[in-house]
């Protein structure tokens, strides 16, 4: 045997290195808010199993319940009414625009806030009277502007340019339609949402109201404001509603105009945990009763005697329909990072919980389970670096197989998902005597292919 043979032998039967790998278990109370962390499994919703679910829809599933939307509704509507004598809630279309969604809110009074011409189109289609949708957004279009304005809809003026084309479209179809304006203003510290409506500070929003009021094509009726969305600050909306409320007075008295109602938009926070936050969004969030106590306050600047009084729109969205969603998903395998991480491979990924960029949503294995909880990272099927849909949770042991429910999801994720590389998941709801049924369908092959056309020459 030469010498370097003689090397390669001794090399080969030498124990090969190992190495070593601390994982760090945190087990009892981290911080002396003391947030448990030792959570019982989540193994049904609304009673019924989350193994059912999974066996009658698949997974990954969406699953609302229609509990939780009628409880938040009720509770948001009873907050305001116990403040201020004329209500009225505008269910946001773009937070979840279901129809099943839609409908429980309709059911239950809500009219619609649209933003774009297809909501508009959906809340007809849902039946929804013309004149109890709020119209909203920086572009309606003329096609939509000529269907709203002349039906009765509440078209809420953006911008000087589209005051002039809702100018054009009453005089061609000869009518006087009611529109509101859409005010951008300083509430407070919070940052200025300043791309949306007219400004308040800078005086353009009283020029518009010169504009509408001294042209006679427009009907001014009302005033909104949305100030921003999660605003964990209630102060804000005392601000938004006593600057609206000083602007209605002045166009009382300047103009004798006497405004129908004043809508303060949405915004409110849900229960979610934002990634900057650090207590859990069901203790840090603000109550409705918290926002409505704010608002009807900065209402209180009104001078208009109480029976005429504007009503108060809100344009509620996330903190409505986030807590009544949930999102199963399976677990497809756990590894060992290199940095010592556990890791689980979820089935579903950012591109259907578009909101993981920004909350730390909570999640919990639907299963009972022993064993020490440790610090995991989730992550779905995109094969692509940003699909992380919890970058650390402490997880009990799991198994592949093993359901996780992730909590608090029914806001925005069925409007803004995306369809990428995999088909997105069915929808569901548990209705309040316990029944389930589809929203909507798993997509399939076909639903992609739908969409697809082949110019002839690439046949
Ligand atoms: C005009 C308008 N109203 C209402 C909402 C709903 O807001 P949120 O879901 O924060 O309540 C939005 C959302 O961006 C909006 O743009």
């Amino acid at each position: 045997m030469n010498a370097i043979a003689r090397k390669a032998d001794t090399i080969v039967k030498k124990d090969i290195y190992e190495r070593p790998l601390l994982v760090p278990h945190q087990l009892g109370m981290m911080n002396k808010m003391g947030s448990a962390q030792a959570r019982a499994p989540l193994t049904e919703i609304d009673g019924v199993a989350v193994e059912e679910l999974v066996a009658c829809y698949g997974s990954p599933l969406f699953v609302f319940s229609e509990r939780a939307l009628v409880r938040r509704y009720r509770e948001l509507r009873d907050a305001l009414t116990r403040r201020y004598p004329k209500v009225r809630i505008a269910w946001s279309y773009k937070t979840n625009y279901l129809d099943g969604i839609c409908r429980v809110f309709h059911r239950e009074g809500a009219w619609a806030e649209v933003v774009s011409e297809f909501e508009y189109d959906k809340a007809l289609h849902l039946g929804v009277a013309p004149e109890r949708i709020h119209f909203n957004g920086p572009l309606k279009g003329e096609s939509a502007l000529e269907k709203a304005l002349p039906a009765g809809s509440i078209v809420h003026i953006d911008h000087f340019d589209e005051l002039r084309l809702a100018e054009r479209v009453a005089e061609r179809r000869g009518c006087r339609p009611k529109v509101a304006l859409r005010i951008n203003l300083q509430a407070g510290a919070l940052p200025a949402w300043s791309r949306f409506g007219f400004n308040l500070e800078s005086g353009q929003a009283r020029d518009a109201v010169m504009r509408i009021v001294t042209g006679g094509k427009l009907e001014l009726t009302g005033l909104h404001c949305h100030i921003g969305t999660f605003v964990l600050d209630p102060a804000g909306y005392r601000v938004a509603a006593q600057k609206l409320a000083q602007l209605a007075n002045e166009i009382r008295a300047r103009f004798g105009v006497e405004l129908s109602f004043i809508d303060v938009g949405g915004g409110f926070a849900s229960q979610n945990t934002l990634k900057a936050m650090y207590m859990p969004g069901e203790q840090a969030s603000p109550s409705f009763a918290q926002y409505a106590e704010a608002i009807a306050a900065g209402l209180s600047e009104l001078d208009a005697p109480p029976r005429r009084q504007p009503t108060l729109v809100v344009e509620t969205g996330r903190a409505l329909v986030d807590e009544a969603g949930h999102l199963i998903t399976t677990v497809q395998a756990e590894k060992r990072l290199a940095d010592g991480r556990r890791a689980i491979v979820a089935d579903a990924g950012v591109n259907v919980l578009f909101t993981a960029f920004w909350y730390k949503h909570d999640v919990l294995p639907a299963q009972p389970s022993s064993g020490t909880p440790e610090a995991t990272v989730i992550y779905g099927p995109l094969c692509m670096n940003i699909d992380v849909m919890r970058d650390s949770v402490l997880l009990p042991p799991l198994d592949v197989g093993d359901r996780l429910v992730f909590r608090h999801v029914g806001a925005y994720n069925v409007t803004q998902w995306m369809q990428f590389i995999t088909y997105r998941p069915a929808v569901v709801i548990i209705g309040r005597d316990g029944r389930h049924g589809l929203l909507r369908r798993r997509e399939d092959l076909q639903t992609i292919l739908a969409q697809e056309e082949v110019p002839a020459w690439l046949r």
